[in-house]
């Protein structure tokens, strides 16, 4: 790899043994991938993956200790993905001793993250690039994340330049402000090896549709036609709501980092089918397709006729349109079935800025009057324990789905479950 004369100082020791090894680690990675330089990391913030202080990550804390020690911190301010633990969130007496066991070290390496460069007390939240956070990258920007949903969306909507980076890694990226030239940082990784082709007759459920490209596609770039007609051709809230759930479930279900969408997405908008490799493969998806792959998820819970006993959305974090959307659909549907409050414990996920600009809105108090909590935690985060996995929770995330042994559902059939509704199979 070739080094500018400042990265090489660096490698070599001008900013000190630490900084050397930050360097060092990114080399070595950079020259896995067959990189050929260290490109500037242009984005005004970073992002940050590892945000929950979990007891198994005794090294992540040591290593944050060495790196303040050597007078080490971030070049760049960054956001981080979302807290783990919140009391509002529904939990037995001996779940919440789980959580406190579990994320004991939580207050130390926040207190770290701070030290390092944490944007804000608030900025926990993997939907980082909402305007409410703030961390929006530019077009053509240079990213330093790992956040998978986070760098597909960036990748995609926003047309800045991620590659699908492992935690710590991407954290080191904005310690040096450089990160290694490979993959989607460049022209040719950015093109499609895959045509998708939407047939549905309906608009398709974004959480399906992106699973079922994700697992078709895996790490490729897929180029996708027909989805224009029913999301339109500009990125408005509703569209881009429909990509950050769409763009976590092919990031999720296959390890998509980057998808173009036919005359919405900003480079499929600027360069049209030239970002498509000759020769690509094709994969048409129909009604048919969808309703296949739906009904082949597998169930894991132990009793798969288990009454749900609590709901998830939010993963990744909603939007406030999507808060305020729910919030309508849920009082019209418990309106039709004559209830007032949902009957399973539910809880929608956010970022703490959209929370708190939502608790000023009606939609809020209306939310806490029919029994669902807002909360700015990670569902996943909340699952990722033996007492919580054995629980029968559904979610309309795939991601969700694909992580734990959360039950996916359509938002129809989640709204029908929650307000005491039809059961579905
Ligand atoms: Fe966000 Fe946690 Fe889901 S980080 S995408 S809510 S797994």
């Amino acid at each position: 790899m070739e080094l500018t004369k400042e990265q090489q100082e660096i490698l070599d020791g001008s900013k000190g043994e630490v900084m050397a090894k930050v360097m060092k680690t990114l080399v070595m990675y950079g020259e896995t991938f067959n990189a050929t330089k260290m490109v500037p990391v242009t984005s005004r913030y970073g992002h940050i993956v590892t945000s929950f202080g979990i007891f198994i990550l005794k090294g992540v804390f040591e290593l944050m200790d060495e790196l303040l020690a050597g007078g080490v911190t971030a070049k760049q301010l960054f956001s981080a993905d979302p807290r783990p633990v919140d009391k509002n969130v529904p939990a037995s007496l001996l779940e919440k001793i789980v959580f406190k066991v579990m994320y004991g070290p939580q207050k130390r390496y926040e207190r770290q993250l701070k030290e390092m460069g944490l944007l804000n007390e608030d900025a926990f939240t993997c939907a980082c690039y909402f305007d409410e956070v703030g961390n929006k990258p530019n077009k053509g920007d240079i990213l330093s994340w790992a956040e998978s949903s986070a760098v597909n969306y960036a990748n995609s909507v926003l047309g800045a330049r991620c590659n699908r980076n492992s935690g710590i890694i991407e954290m080191f990226g904005s310690i040096v402000g450089y990160v290694p030239y490979f993959g989607l940082l460049t022209d040719e990784g950015r093109k499609a090896t895959w045509i998708v082709d939407v047939r549905t007759s309906t608009k398709p459920d974004a959480q399906l549709l992106g699973s079922a490209i994700g697992m078709k596609v895996l790490e490729d770039v897929p180029y996708i036609k027909g989805l224009d007609k029913f999301i339109g051709t500009e990125l408005t809230n509703e569209a881009c709501t429909y990509l950050k759930n769409f763009g976590a479930a092919t990031a999720s279900n296959g390890s998509v980092g980057l998808y173009h969408i036919e005359n919405l997405t900003p480079e499929a908008k600027e360069y049209g089918e030239k970002l498509i490799f000759d020769d690509p493969k094709y994969y048409v998806i129909d009604d048919a397709e969808l309703k296949w792959i739906k009904d082949n998820y597998p169930v894991i819970w132990k009793n798969k006729d288990a009454k749900p006993s609590l709901c998830f959305m939010g993963c990744p974090h909603m939007t406030l349109t999507e808060l305020v959307e729910w919030t309508h659909n849920l009082q019209d549907k418990l309106n039709e079935v004559g209830r007032k409050k949902v009957k399973i414990k539910t809880v929608f996920t956010t970022a703490p800025a959209v929370l708190k600009r939502f608790s000023n809105m009606p939609e809020y108090k209306m939310l806490k009057s029919m029994g669902v909590v807002v909360s700015y935690i990670c569902p996943l985060m909340y699952m990722n324990n033996p007492l919580c996995a054995k629980k029968p929770v559904i979610t309309n995330s795939n991601k969700l789905r694909t992580y734990t042994s959360s039950r996916y559902y359509s938002d129809a059939e989640i709204l029908d479950q929650i307000v005491g509704g039809k059961k579905h199979e």
